[in-house]
């Protein structure tokens, strides 16, 4: 079984990707490469922005979360897909400004921005700076009353609900590092807090409960929360929060073992639960954001490696060993996260063997994968990693000065670079 719907397996028994010939993409590009497949990538954005028609009214919008997958060609397709951008640093900033997208549909995050993050947001009128702490609003106030521009915020509240995930991934409970918490009356004091500076603008609230969910209840109930909340606003201030910002964290298929839901899914049973519970706590119908970067990315993405040496440890394991490993996908060293992988050029025989496959850097925990099925392997085969679209690029690193590999869109049958690979130039481009 293949894991992404775009990949398949020619004539040759070659895999392909969005119809491509990924030996060929090897051979073409080098090893190791990261592939995405761009026509998957916009199919899931208007899945997401049809399912805000279909069940909200359109009265919504997508913000691709780009901390997945960020550059500037990322950002010209969300925006070609009329889908706005979630940022979280001055990075991610300054890559959308390059890319030419309109401010007015960016979210920024952070629970630690800096004042130069912060001018430079006010300064590209982003649509809605997501405040995290008191410390951060009385800065932003101040920021904004010098640049003379009033400032549209959201405040990032913890909804206290546990997202059945990854402990690195939870963010919605109480004992967390961002945003104001319900339970302790934090969240409240910041709501009156900011009605009082008068440079900044309280449009909406956030939550985001976490990463890689399958299930759709926990999604429901922070939506729950969150309107319970706006209600309590209204009562106790007579300030209307109109918007409504539910982060992402939608599940996507790594291996056999995950069952995601249709994307679609999530905004039907979303939309029938705000609007039930509008309805009973007196309270307008919120605009609603949605944050998806897993989803949107992780499945277009396969990575290419070239085998090299197989060490076959009698009765313990065999390790196969790829030419790179942790700096492209440092995802299993952290998380434990599990791929499946495959020989490319053998994608129609059958997987006989389970491997660990292991990168190149000096550290034994560099690990792509252990207890892999995987065809016969041999020096000089391609092998291919899939779904690797979301958090490998971007959190790939150049640890052991291993120069990062390029990455490359597919569409249409034809294939372009999108971001170059490092050279050797580029490892050294800052020492002095
Ligand atoms: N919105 C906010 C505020 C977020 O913090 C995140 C992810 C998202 C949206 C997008 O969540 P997604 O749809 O991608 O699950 N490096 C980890 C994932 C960290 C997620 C951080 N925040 C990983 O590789 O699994």
């Amino acid at each position: 079984m293949l894991v992404s719907e775009n990949l398949g397996v020619n004539e040759k028994g070659h895999l392909t990707t969005g119809g491509v010939d990924t030996v060929e993409l090897a051979k073409q590009y080098g090893t190791p490469l990261y592939v995405m497949d761009e026509n998957l990538i916009r199919k899931h954005a208007q899945s997401y922005k049809n399912s805000i028609d279909k069940f909200y009214g359109g009265n919504g919008l997508v913000c691709y979360a780009s901390k997945a997958f960020c550059c500037l060609e990322m950002c010209r397709v969300m925006m070609d897909e009329g889908i706005g951008l979630d940022v979280v640093s001055i990075g991610e900033l300054y890559t959308a400004y390059k890319a030419g997208v309109d401010f007015s549909k960016v979210c920024f995050h952070g629970n630690n921005k800096t004042d130069e993050e912060l001018e430079y947001a006010v300064e590209l009128k982003v649509g809605r700076i997501i405040v995290d702490n008191s410390y951060e609003l009385e800065r932003l106030d101040k920021i904004a009353e010098k640049k003379g521009i009033k400032a549209n915020i959201m405040f990032r509240i913890k909804p206290g609900i546990d997202a059945h995930t990854h402990d690195f991934v939870r963010t919605g409970q109480i004992d967390s590092k961002f945003g104001f918490a319900l339970e302790t009356g934090e969240a409240m004091e910041a709501v009156k807090l900011a009605l009082n500076c008068p440079n900044v603008v309280l449009k909406g609230l956030h939550c985001h409960i976490g990463s890689q969910i399958f299930d759709i209840n926990p999604f429901v109930e922070a939506a729950q929360v969150m309107l319970k909340f706006i209600a309590d606003i209204k009562n106790d201030t007579g300030h209307e929060i109109s918007e409504l910002n539910l982060g992402g964290g939608f599940g996507i298929m790594y291996t056999e073992k995950d069952d995601p839901v249709p994307y679609e899914n999530y905004m039907e049973k979303v939309s029938v639960a705000v609007k039930e519970s509008c309805e009973n706590l007196g309270i307008k119908l919120p605009f609603i954001l949605i944050e998806p970067g897993r989803s949107m990315a992780g499945p277009a993405g396969i990575t290419l490696y070239t085998c090299g040496g197989v060490k076959n440890i009698p009765n313990i394991r065999t390790y196969v060993s790829v030419d790179g490993g942790m700096t492209d996908n440092p995802r299993y060293a952290l998380y434990k996260s599990e791929y499946d992988a495959l020989v490319a050029n053998k994608a129609d025989q059958p997987k006989n063997t389970t491997v660990t496959i292991a990168g190149k850097c000096c550290e034994s925990g560099d690990l792509v994968g252990e207890g892999m099925p995987l065809q016969e392997v041999q020096p000089g085969d391609i092998i291919a990693v899939c779904a690797t679209g979301a958090y490998n690029y971007s959190m790939s690193s150049n640890y052991n000065r291993v120069p990062k590999p390029a990455v490359v869109f597919v569409k249409d049958g034809q294939s372009k670079v999108v971001i170059k690979r490092e050279t050797l130039d580029d490892i050294i481009r800052n020492d002095i």
